[in-house]
């Protein structure tokens, strides 16, 4: 069979049908948020049929499992083909650094990429000369997730501050319900702090903490915590025990009222739930954070000794397509990233982020890898967990202080 089809391919010269081997792909995109992925491969296959994919997920939002496991293969010298990591430090700071990934500014070159992505993006991509990783999309973290029906029933509306949503949170505990936001596991507890921080901090103090220019023991980042400890008074008990799709669950069923995730619900409650965006389920902005976009970017890399290389940049090639982005993100809650997208390709959600991408002021995410490297990431959920035992604003402030000192933040 894989005989008949290169003798086909080279008759008709296609040198796409004439491929043979594997491909693994590695990600954390399983289950519930795997149909993106896998209609992206689909169409790898339509291209490539002499081609075996080897979809290679670990389960576990966030990447907390996958990165893991990434790192015993890599370190143990048995990469996958390629694999998702999140533009910014999580991809620079770690396996870039460590010399592991191949250069691919000359496909950048060949596919005219230079031009077809924001240039902000190929700087969160490139390291001393180089650009490490095609990304395929681009998703937003500072989003409140709601069901309007819900909304109206209970007499609320979407708070705008974090006051308000306090207040909020009193009317709907008074009306019965007893968590009105809904939480998930420690991942998405950091991921509700960023969006606490980036609404108290603004956007020049949120990179200020980046750039080491504000200090996490600077009272106005300690005041973050403070605020935080409050809105996860409004927040279910067992939170540690939720996934993100849990969390979002509750809201879909009217147990709470809020949740604050990444765009990616949109794409679990269209593409999974099979909910209308914009009358079954709505958004906004996280509180505070109106006019601010806190990006972040999936993006596939070539890792040095992949085993099957020819079939991985024929991955990437498709990835950092036209086609490819459009169909992958519709599905998936995010937006091309892309600037010749065709929105007509996207739902209401996705129409109203590219609108915001255009339009809003632009941070990076901490939680998915933008700004901070890996060695700080890792260690801000010890310090999440310093906040939950202690519920001291400086105990928390002073530990993510001592890491950012650890690793050398802003430097
Ligand atoms: C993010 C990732 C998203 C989504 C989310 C939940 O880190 O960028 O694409 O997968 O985790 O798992």
């Amino acid at each position: 069979m894989r005989k008949w089809l290169w003798v086909l391919g080279m008759a008709l010269g296609l040198s796409a049908l004439a491929q043979t081997g594997k491909l693994e792909i590695f990600s954390w995109w399983a289950g519930d948020e795997g149909p993106a992925l896998e209609a992206l491969i689909r169409l790898y296959k339509q291209k490539y049929p002499g081609v075996e994919v080897i979809n290679a997920t670990v389960t576990g939002g966030a990447g907390v499992n996958a990165k893991a496991v990434l790192k015993t293969r890599m370190l143990g010298g048995d990469p996958p083909d390629t694999f998702q990591v999140h533009a910014g430090m999580e991809l620079i700071g770690t396996w870039v650094v460590a010399n592991r990934m191949e250069d691919l500014t000359s496909l950048f070159r060949q596919e005219g990429w230079l031009q077809a992505f924001p240039k902000g993006l190929i700087d969160l991509i490139s390291y001393k000369g180089g650009i490490w990783s095609v990304p395929v999309n681009i998703h937003r973290s500072n989003v409140m997730w709601y069901i309007p029906a819900k909304l109206r029933e209970w007499g609320v509306n979407p708070p705008r501050t974090w006051a308000e949503f306090l207040a909020t949170c009193e009317t709907l505990k008074r009306k019965g319900l007893q968590a009105p936001l809904a939480l998930g596991e420690n991942w998405t507890q950091q991921h509700l702090w960023e969006s606490v921080a980036l609404a108290m901090l603004g956007a020049e103090g949120w990179n200020n903490l980046w750039n080491g220019k504000l200090k996490f023991t600077d009272p106005k980042a300690v005041a973050v915590w403070e605020t935080f400890g409050k809105v996860l008074d409004c927040a279910n008990r067992d939170a540690a025990g939720l996934s993100w799709q849990q969390a979002v669950d509750r809201v879909v069923q009217g147990q709470a009222a809020f949740n604050i995730m990444g765009d990616w619900a949109a794409g679990y409650m269209a593409t999974t739930l099979k909910l209308r965006p914009g009358t079954d389920f709505a958004w906004a902005p996280s509180p505070g954070t109106q006019g601010i976009f806190m990006m972040l970017s999936d993006s596939f890399g070539l890792p040095k000794g992949a085993k099957n290389r020819q079939n991985a940049l024929n991955w990437l090639r498709l990835v950092g397509s036209k086609e490819g982005q459009d169909t992958f993100n519709p599905l998936k809650g995010s937006i091309a990233a892309r600037l010749d997208s065709d929105p007509a390709k996207y739902n209401a959600y996705g129409q109203a982020a590219m609108r915001d991408w255009k339009s809003n002021r632009i941070v990076g995410s901490l939680v998915h890898g933008a700004v901070a490297p890996e060695s700080f990431m890792s260690q801000f959920g010890t310090v999440m967990e310093i906040f939950l035992q202690t519920k001291s604003p400086q105990a928390a402030a002073n530990a993510a202080q001592a890491i950012a000192d650890q690793v050398g933040l802003g430097r």
